[in-house]
């Protein structure tokens, strides 16, 4: 899959369902025009993939995402879902490996591999997730921890996999919290992780490898972070579930910022 740059995701987490969803995107569509020089997708809960996608059924610009996806493709696996039933739900996107699935739900580095498989055994785009939590971070093992979370994930895949995975850098203490990672520090991580995705991989897939940042981005910090090297586009949360902010901060880098 191409992925146009740069990319605006939207992680709505636990919020709107259903309703809530098709209300979202008809707000949305109204302030947002289609754009084929950005990537705009959603990561709704998975129980408003189907009202989204009819919502936004005039729309393709508007992509859709599954937030978490079981590692198996069916079975007895009581309130999961597959990457499989997702994508008949009209997912082209999913994520794995977000920090609360690491933290809540136990998702370890061997489980976010399989997910990934998983995600590109579906037809899906997978987005993995990566980041340091404070303690990490202010102990000097940064590095340490996004080695190994990439390369983890990195390892169970081929090599047309290893081409086309997207990543999301988000800093553990900066998810919810308001505090964000200065453009510095975004730039510092996406060059880091650049340099770790070329040497686990090629030089070439590091170099082209789309990196977004995640982590308290609203309107009035989108224009500087996308600015920040190395920074391909952003992984909202709290800041998408408002249309008229998720749209602003989709029109970021063109110039009017
Ligand atoms: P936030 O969440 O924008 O609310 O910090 C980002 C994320 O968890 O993807």
């Amino acid at each position: 899959m191409s992925v146009s740059q740069p990319v605006f995701a939207a992680n709505w987490k636990m919020h709107l369902g259903p309703s809530g969803t098709a209300a979202f995107v008809r707000d949305f569509a109204a302030r947002h025009e289609p754009a084929p020089d950005r990537s705009v997708v959603f990561f709704p809960p998975s129980i408003s993939l189907t009202a989204f996608r009819h919502a936004a059924g005039s729309r393709p610009d508007l992509q859709l995402g599954v937030q978490d996806v079981h590692q198996e493709r069916f079975g007895a696996h009581t309130g999961a879902i597959s990457a499989e039933m997702a994508a008949d739900a009209g997912a082209r996107w999913g994520l794995a490996g977000h920090s609360e699935r690491r933290r809540e739900f136990g998702d370890t580095d061997a489980l976010v591999a399989a997910k990934v498989k998983r995600l590109y055994e579906a037809g899906l785009q997978p987005v993995l997730c990566v980041g340091e939590t404070l303690d990490e971070r202010e102990t000097g093992r940064l590095e340490e921890v996004l080695s190994r979370q990439v390369g983890a994930v990195l390892a169970a895949l081929d090599g047309d996999e290893r081409e086309s995975l997207v990543y999301a850098y988000e800093p553990v203490w900066a998810i919810g919290t308001g505090r964000t990672a200065t453009p510095a520090d975004a730039a510092d991580a996406h060059r880091f992780l650049r340099e770790e995705i070329g040497r686990l991989a090629s030089p070439e897939i590091g170099s082209r490898a789309v990196i977004l940042y995640g982590g308290s981005v609203k309107p009035a910090n989108i224009a500087a972070l996308l600015a920040a090297e190395g920074v391909d586009g952003v992984l909202v949360g709290g800041a998408s579930l408002d249309p008229e902010g998720f749209a602003a901060i989709c029109k970021a880098g063109r110039g009017a910022g």
